[in-house]
């Protein structure tokens, strides 16, 4: 973890919650005002028919709300989606964008994913930017090279000047149970930071990093005390509130 970036778990709750769910963030709210305060910001990433009143629920404890993407635009005729301004305006304060699931299932271009970042931000929410290889391109030896394109593509210009947050996800590790090497992540994550060095300057010290796949209770310590992981963002694990307040705990 580096020492200046204040590090931040986030869980995707992907398509699963319904109202009924919000009882698992009340457990996890109980759990982190009953313990020592937790050291990384905490944020929940429900289905958005319920982000309203997740992030009414989770404010008495410090836990903040985040859409699962959004569109480009600010309103208008498209029909499903949601603006970054109806995240906001129902509490949330964070969206993912260019998640895996999103560019495969939903062929989301880089292009589209930075618009969705620079949208983000002009309603005021703090994008978390997903990258990551497939199992194909690491073999290959592309993983730096598909990365680095992703980063180039999908981080918008003057990301320096808000908060951003980059999260690594190689998909061949999203809800399969493996992970990279510890070697490997740190490697890529270093691989990362010197790519927001490059393009930002020092303020490319400051971007926020988290890694995310197949991260649990079993891992998260290990994992988050890479130099470079910043937090993590977490899929399966986030779903049940003792798992997830273990990760968060492992910071
Ligand atoms: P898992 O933690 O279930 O592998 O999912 C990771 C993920 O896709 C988070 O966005």
């Amino acid at each position: 973890m580096t020492a200046t970036i204040s590090p931040l778990i986030a869980g995707n709750w992907k398509m699963n919650g319904t109202r009924a769910s919000l009882d698992e963030l009340s457990a996890l709210a109980g759990m982190l005002t009953s313990g020592a305060a937790p050291r990384a910001i905490v944020v929940i990433c429900p289905p958005a028919t319920i982000v309203a009143a997740a992030a009414r629920q989770g404010a008495p404890s410090g836990i903040v709300v985040g859409g699962q993407d959004c569109h480009v635009e600010v309103s208008g005729a498209y029909t499903g989606d949601i603006a970054a301004g109806m995240l906001a305006d129902a509490g949330a304060q964070y969206v993912i964008v260019g998640h895996s699931e999103r560019r495969s299932g939903h062929g989301e271009t880089d292009e589209q994913i930075r618009m969705k970042a620079i949208a983000a931000i002009g309603a005021g929410l703090k994008p978390i930017i997903c990258i990551g290889e497939t199992e194909a391109q690491r073999e290959a030896g592309d993983a730096e090279a598909v990365v680095a394109s992703q980063l180039a593509g999908s981080v918008p210009d003057a990301a320096e000047n808000h908060e951003v947050n980059i999260a690594y996800e190689p998909i061949w590790a999203i809800g399969t149970g493996r992970t990279p090497s510890n070697e490997d992540i740190a490697a890529m994550h270093a691989f990362i930071r010197q790519k927001l060095v490059d393009r930002f300057g020092e303020k490319g010290l400051s971007i926020r990093i988290l890694y995310g796949g197949s991260l649990k209770p079993q891992n998260a310590r290990e994992i988050l005390s890479i130099e470079n992981v910043n937090g993590g963002l977490v899929g399966g694990a986030s779903l049940l509130a003792s798992d997830f307040y273990t990760i968060i705990s492992a910071v």
